[in-house]
């Protein structure tokens, strides 16, 4: 039987319909939320997923400035522009879109910024506080994951979830939100990676796979249960020379026919992505308030 698609175009709508009023009310009160965004290099998908924050931004009424710097910038610029943004109080969340150029430390570059304006949720004091279960800006795709859960009405707490995937934007903050003692949580979580032996032992006998290592189409139907509801953070651009554009974007998971087989599953594009953007405006709102 065909699963249950995943809207993440929909649930992040009733995110931004819940941001609507807590947004008027700064406005109120003199605040409006601003969100600067930092790009380095011409990488084309970070310009792609930059353009959609500053469009996000825009549609919900918050400002937003999009800085795009040459990749031969140097690192001691990067913490100089940091350090005048920091200081800036107009400017409540700082990105600095990733991956930056080969030359720069991107641990510099983000320990640089304000935990107080860090909506990425990347600075080490950001990590420490989620893993003690303290409030903190939420990493963004971790957290829009839990949330499409939650608007799903998928239940977390007592399921086991297989993480396939362990880096420090996505699997290994994942792992710790879902677990946690909170609401929305409460999950049992196996992170996979690529020393893991049997990935597929894990993936089936989990009720919640989460796809995030970064490979086309790498879980495929036999890897996962009937049951399973498989969630897919991939975004990968493969060739495609019968379309326009040359490419066409797939995820981690082969979605013709995982979702022939499984419960629930996310589309891409129209999944994990729209969910990233929406927490990622949630976490501007919150910086600002
Ligand atoms: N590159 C890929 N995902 C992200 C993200 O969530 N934030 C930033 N800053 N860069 C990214």
């Amino acid at each position: 039987m065909a699963a249950q698609i995943i809207d993440g175009r929909k649930i992040a709508e009733k995110i931004y319909s819940e941001l609507h009023s807590d947004i008027a009310s700064l406005k109120k009160d003199g605040i409006i939320p601003k969100l600067t965004v930092v790009l380095v290099g011409d990488d084309p998908a970070s310009a792609v997923y930059v353009r959609m924050k500053a469009k996000a931004c825009e549609k919900l009424g918050i400002k937003s400035d999009t800085q795009i710097h040459p990749s031969l910038m140097t690192q001691e610029a990067i913490l100089a522009l940091i350090d005048q943004l920091n200081a800036d109080k107009e400017v409540h969340g700082i990105l600095v879109q990733m991956p930056l150029p080969g030359h720069m430390n991107s641990e510099k570059v983000i320990e640089r910024i304000s935990p107080e304006k860090d909506v990425d949720g990347f600075h080490p004091i950001s990590k420490g506080k989620l893993q003690s279960g303290l409030d903190t800006f939420m990493p963004c795709t971790p957290y829009g994951v839990q949330k499409m859960l939650e608007y799903s009405d998928i239940e977390v707490s007592g399921k086991s979830v297989a993480i396939v995937g362990r880096s420090q934007i996505v699997g290994m903050p994942l792992a710790l939100l879902l677990s946690q003692k909170a609401n929305n949580a409460n999950a049992t979580v196996t992170i996979c990676h690529s020393r893991t032996k049997n990935i597929d032992f894990y993936t089936k006998n989990a009720d919640i796979v989460i796809a995030a290592l970064g490979k086309p189409e790498f879980i495929t139907a036999d890897m996962v249960s009937e049951k399973a509801v498989v969630i897919d953070v991939g975004v990968n651009r493969v060739d495609a020379p019968e379309n326009e554009k040359g490419y066409k974007l797939v995820g981690d998971v082969k979605f013709d026919e995982v979702s022939e087989k499984v419960r629930a599953i996310t589309p891409v594009p129209g999944g994990v992505g729209p969910m990233t953007i929406a927490m990622l405006m949630y976490n501007t709102v919150k910086a600002a308030k």
